[in-house]
């Protein structure tokens, strides 16, 4: 393997196998992922133990884990350029998660919106999976020392806990052994929002499917998912201040730049004046031509399950070859014998 001639750092990523992957998940996360795997020694995860955290049908479950894998690597993630595994397979990251319940603090806990938004009202009925999930994630990150975690701005205060357990770590056994990891959330694309509400983010778990661009939409339901969106009356500004009270413009604008790798200014610059009648149809445009080919890949990948289980058993194994010095420094750091 040629990973161990990237000098950049070392990059770890992961998404849970819970259905539904969206164009956030591309935009805020897959399609990074790939353009980080030339520079930087790459480990994609499909986070299978985080899944289930909420219920899981097991019949279904993997399905969505071959999905995961097929997504990113329709995405570009290159099982030869990048370590391609699911979580559950090495045992590292259960391992290493409970030492870190041990060292995380309830009040940080307690202190995480994604918890809050996930178990809503109903608290005293979330698995406690659910609850100390952040700290299997800095697991996952800390197992392989990496230093670079390219997500969107949603997973932006689980990384500053990994941060804040990696710190006490260090301090409570007197060792320099975990880095401080880098977040990389990345342009236009790291906060798509949901096609019906820009206040709410879109998302895998969201009841209606009219709120997301799922990666295996078709032209037809892409295309009326897009004309349905919510928007305004206005027509669109000349710049992309003028944006800021419209949280449904600014997310089409946003998608429109991602796709197109500009950023909203150069969007806006282009369409003043124009009405989200016409935006829309250039937006169909473009999400249809950029999602039909990963659209395309993941069908035909998913087409041959035992390919896919090829690809993450041997990531599985350069995973856990990786991970073993280091937990067996981690042990010896706690005093284990
Ligand atoms: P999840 O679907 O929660 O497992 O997320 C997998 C990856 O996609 C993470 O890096 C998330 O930050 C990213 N992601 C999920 N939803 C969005 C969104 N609406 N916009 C941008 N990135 C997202
Ligand atoms: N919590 C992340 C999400 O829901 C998924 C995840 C689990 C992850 N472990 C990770 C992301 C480690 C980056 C690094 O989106």
């Amino acid at each position: 393997m040629t990973t161990a001639l990237k000098s950049a750092g070392r990059v770890f990523s992961g998404a849970q196998p819970s259905g539904n992957m969206h164009l956030g998940n591309y935009l805020g996360a897959f399609r990074n992922w790939a353009r980080l795997q030339d520079e930087y020694e790459s480990i994609y995860c499909v986070v299978d133990m985080h899944a289930i955290t909420v219920w899981q049908n097991p019949a279904e479950l993997q399905n969505q884990i071959r999905e995961a894998a097929a997504a990113y690597m329709a995405s570009g993630v290159d099982p030869s350029r990048s370590i391609l595994y699911n979580q559950s397979k090495v045992a590292g990251h259960a391992e290493l998660a409970w030492i870190f319940n041990c060292v995380a603090r309830l009040g940080w806990l307690n202190r995480m919106t994604q918890f809050k938004d996930k178990a809503g009202k109903n608290r005293e009925k979330a698995s406690v999976g659910l609850y100390i999930y952040p700290n299997l994630m800095a697991a996952d990150i800390l197992l392989y020392k990496a230093t670079h975690v390219p997500v969107g701005a949603d997973q932006k205060q689980h990384l500053e806990l990994t941060r804040d357990i990696a710190q006490k770590f260090n301090n409570d056994y007197g060792t320099d052994l975990f880095p401080m990891t880098e977040p990389l959330i990345m342009g236009e694309g790291a906060r798509v929002m949901s096609l019906r509400d820009g206040s709410k983010k879109m998302s895998k778990s969201e009841p209606s499917d009219m709120t997301r661009i799922n990666l295996n939409d078709d032209a037809d339901t892409l295309a009326n998912k897009i004309r349905k969106a919510r928007t305004d009356a206005e027509p669109l500004p000349g710049n992309s201040g003028a944006l800021e009270s419209r949280p449904e413009a600014t997310n089409l604008v946003g998608i429109y730049a991602a796709l197109m790798d500009q950023d909203r200014d150069s969007v806006c610059a282009e369409f003043e004046g124009r009405g989200f009648g016409d935006f829309k149809k250039a937006l169909t445009e473009v999400v249809v031509t950029k999602l039909a080919p990963i659209t395309g890949e993941m069908a035909r990948l998913q087409k041959d399950p035992a390919y896919i289980d090829s690809v993450l058993k041997d990531g599985a194994e350069r995973a856990s070859a990786l991970a073993e010095p280091i937990l067996a420094e981690i042990k010896r750091a706690v005093g284990y014998i």
